[in-house]
């Protein structure tokens, strides 16, 4: 089931007003562009809405909860005096895909950015030795299946769009991790889903290379947000100890920040590109 919410005036703007006329650096026009975030209402996707609502996208932010719960979320985003409208949908259920789609284009007429940013951790943490093929099926679902067929949706429309509107800038953003690359055995179909999100995104960077839509992804380290509330005293030690180059939580204005870079054409010549936001924790030290 979908609602559309719509957005409400905004009343303490500091673009309110400035919007006509000021060109953003991908040559369109503030206000004019739209931004499609995933799970955009809370954690990481908030933090992506927040900084692309800074930037002057009009948001088209997506969650499963009811719209009446993220209120004043919505409220928050549209103060930056840009147009929000709630899109309340499953990314792992097609025909809930496909009615977003229709809603989003029948609201704003085009979307210039999909941020795949949805996803779920395993309902339990167990060892790959006796995790369930239901938990593996669900976490697949929602982090693999559902990104990768709303791709192919948003990219079919962005084909079209970009004729239409061939002077603005077109991209899309995979939220993985750096469990795409790094192993833990207590979570394994997580891996797996991010594993393939990496695929995706090189898969969708290829395919959309001839018409000029660059596919990015950002692989996020820990973020303190709901997801990582459960495992708070494991990482506020594994920090102290040193896990990450920069000592501290990461936040979601940090994913915010990198994505809106993203969003703004501000990585010219490149496609297929993954950005690690995880304060050097991947690098290999001795
Ligand atoms: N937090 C981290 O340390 C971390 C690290 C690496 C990668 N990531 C990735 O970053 C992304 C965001 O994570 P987060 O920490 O911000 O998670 P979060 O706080 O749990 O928020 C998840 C968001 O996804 C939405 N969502 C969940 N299932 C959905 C579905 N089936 N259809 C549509 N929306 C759905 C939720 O909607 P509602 O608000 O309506 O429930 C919520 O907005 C995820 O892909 C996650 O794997 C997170």
């Amino acid at each position: 089931m979908i609602k559309n919410f719509e957005n409400m005036e905004s009343k303490k703007s500091p673009l309110r007003g400035d919007l006509e006329g000021l060109k953003s650096p991908s040559g369109g026009f503030r206000g004019l562009q739209v931004a499609f975030i995933t799970g955009g209402t809370r954690g990481i996707g908030l933090g992506i809405a927040t900084e692309l609502a800074k930037a002057g996208f009009n948001l088209a932010v997506n969650g499963i909860r009811e719209e009446i719960l993220v209120k004043s979320v919505l409220e928050e985003l549209s103060s930056f005096g840009v147009s929000v409208a709630y899109f309340r949908g499953d990314v792992s259920k097609k025909e809930d895909r496909q009615q977003m789609v229709d809603a989003i284009h029948d609201r704003f007429g085009k979307v210039n950015v999909l941020v795949n940013n949805a996803g779920i951790a395993p309902p339990e943490r167990k060892d790959i030795l006796e995790a369930t093929e239901e938990s593996f099926q669900y976490v697949l679902d929602v982090n693999l299946q559902g990104p990768y067929f709303l791709t192919q949706l948003v990219a079919n429309k962005m084909i079209e769009s970009k004729k239409q509107f061939p002077e603005e800038f077109f991209c899309i953003i995979n939220v993985s991790s750096v469990s795409a690359t790094v192993a833990s055995v207590n979570r394994g179909e997580y891996c797996i889903s991010k594993a393939g999100i990496a695929m995706a995104t090189k898969l969708w960077a290829s395919r959309l290379g001839e018409f000029d839509i660059p596919v990015y992804e950002i692989q996020p380290g820990v973020i303190r947000t709901d997801m990582t509330s459960g495992v708070q005293e494991k990482y506020d030690r594994l920090f102290q100890e040193g896990m990450a180059i920069q000592q501290r939580w990461g936040k979601p204005s940090d994913i915010g920040k990198v994505a809106a870079a993203m969003a703004t054409g501000s990585m010219p010549y490149s496609t297929g590109q993954v950005v690690k936001v995880d304060g050097g924790m991947t690098i290999p030290r001795l």
